[in-house]
């Protein structure tokens, strides 16, 4: 990959990096899609990343397709492919950054869930960004929180690289695409659509509803057949702090965690501005 980004990059050539951990599907490609729009060269990385799985059985668990993946970046146009070993990413000689100070951006929600998880994606992040050196990076809404704390790292390391922010792909019925869904007995897929019609109830609700009541009446509905959810939250979407009032924000997001049948999915709607 160094090389032929090496030539890319003289020829005076923008570069697009989409950091992914394969499984493909068209949430991700449609990523690669608005980089082919945005910037010259499109790589993709495909790192199953271990230093973000607090939970080993997840890890061993996740999803692998290399072939069928390489064969849906051929068909998008996808330039270069990136998958590295793990001792590329972290080559045992290499002394790592500190990580950097994620601050409460990382406590609520998933960070309240997953220990350590966001501590583990920013410094792959980090990592990939050093070797890819793009000029924009596209991340998907579909892991908000994963966003949003990207934006604050670069921000911090006053890096020159532009963060996009692409809107969730979802299934016909509404459930947003994921690597897990895969994993979903046909009950629990039949039921999964109820976390993105609930959302869009809440949304319904801005104008005459104080959030604290649309989340407490979210997580009475998500409780049904199985379905626990860990957590719905409607939060700032700069700062990510639990709002009181509609009113004291332009940018309102809703985002939730359900767990079903052992699978966690996680979704979000913005509510307000974006
Ligand atoms: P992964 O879950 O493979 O997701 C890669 C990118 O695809 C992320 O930016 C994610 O938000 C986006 N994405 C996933 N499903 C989507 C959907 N339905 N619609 C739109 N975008 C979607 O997120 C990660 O990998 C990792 O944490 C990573 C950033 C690669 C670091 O290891």
């Amino acid at each position: 990959m160094a090389l032929e980004l090496a030539l890319h990059k003289a020829e005076g050539k923008t570069v697009g990096f989409v950091p992914t951990m394969g499984a493909l599907h068209e949430g991700h490609l449609s990523l690669i899609r608005r980089a082919k729009k945005e910037t010259d060269v499109v790589v993709c990385s495909i790192f199953i990343n271990p230093s973000q799985f607090n939970d080993a059985s997840d890890l061993e668990k996740y999803p692998r397709t290399p072939a069928q993946d390489t064969a849906l970046l051929l068909d998008v146009g996808c330039d270069i492919l990136y998958m590295p070993a793990v001792e590329e990413v972290y080559p045992p000689l290499l002394k790592l950054p500190a990580p950097p100070d994620l601050g409460y951006l990382a406590k609520p929600m998933e960070g309240a869930h997953r220990p350590g998880h966001f501590e583990g994606m920013a410094q792959v992040v980090r990592r990939l960004l050093d070797i890819v050196n793009p000029e924009k990076l596209f991340m998907g809404q579909k892991d908000f929180q994963q966003f949003t704390i990207v934006r604050h790292m670069l921000y911090q390391l006053k890096s020159k690289v532009e963060i996009v922010l692409c809107p969730i792909v979802r299934e016909a019925d509404g459930l947003a695409m994921s690597s897990r869904n895969v994993r979903l007995t046909p009950e629990q897929r039949q039921l999964a659509p109820l976390i993105f019609k609930i959302l869009s109830g809440a949304k319904e609700k801005v104008h005459s509803h104080f959030p604290k009541d649309i989340m407490r009446e979210a997580l009475e509905q998500l409780s049904v057949h199985g379905m626990v959810p860990e957590y719905f939250d409607i939060v700032d979407g700069h700062s990510l702090e639990p709002l009181d009032l509609f009113e004291d924000t332009d940018y309102a997001v809703a985002c939730t965690a359900v767990n079903l049948g052992g699978i966690r999915l996680i979704d979000n709607l913005i509510l307000k501005g974006g």
